[in-house]
């Protein structure tokens, strides 16, 4: 059985920077023989997290919507590529939205006790940020972080760009797709 990597676009911006990075990582893991499930964020049915508690009781969410999906391919999955845009040093509300909802996860984990995933994983966060400086990447490296550590999943170096900023400015930056297509080969490896 081929390997599942799960394709996180976090990006609103259709066929944007991010997302041309990682269909790249795509393409590698594909090279490798994985078998990749993509998902648009910004085009699923994700609602924010309530804060209503159930989860901390249960380990389920109360709310029935598309993150459904989610848990099961975040649960299954060997690998995880999450690419996402910077905004205002953080992630796009659609892809906070998905990683608040991640709470379920760890009500199971930490409150429960229960072990998540079988075996632990590999994950490559790819980002791209339109300005420079050595905090640009920080908030969102700390929230993925936090969500590769629940899901057991060993971070490969990140691919990280910055001052890249406008639709498709990407495709300038030869050695970043090709970076993105080793990582995507690596993650299978
Ligand atoms: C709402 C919004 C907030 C942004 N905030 C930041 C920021 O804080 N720092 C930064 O470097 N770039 C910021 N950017 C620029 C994007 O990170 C940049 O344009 C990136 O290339 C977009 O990737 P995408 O094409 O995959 O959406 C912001 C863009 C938007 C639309």
């Amino acid at each position: 059985m081929k390997p599942l990597i799960l394709a996180i676009a976090g990006s609103p911006r259709r066929h944007g920077n991010t997302e041309i990075l990682l269909d790249q990582a795509i393409a590698g893991a594909e090279e490798a023989g994985a078998r990749v499930e993509k998902l648009i964020v910004a085009e699923m049915n994700i609602a924010p997290c309530t804060s209503c508690g159930v989860c901390l009781e249960t380990g389920l969410c109360s709310i029935r919507d598309e993150m459904e999906e989610v848990y099961r391919h975040l649960l299954t999955c060997q690998a995880i590529i999450v690419a996402t845009p910077v905004f205002f040093y953080g992630i796009p509300a659609q892809l906070k939205a998905l990683v608040d909802r991640c709470q379920a996860l760890w009500a199971r984990k930490e409150r429960l006790g229960e072990s998540l995933r079988e075996e632990r994983g590999h994950a490559l966060l790819i980002s791209v940020g339109g300005t420079g400086g050595s905090k640009v990447f920080t908030g969102v490296r700390l929230t993925m972080e936090l969500i590769f550590r629940l899901l057991d999943m060993e971070e490969l170096p990140p691919l990280l760009v910055e001052r890249v900023d406008e639709k498709g400015e990407i495709l300038k930056h030869s050695d970043s797709l090709k970076l993105a297509r080793e990582l995507g080969k690596k993650l299978v490896e």
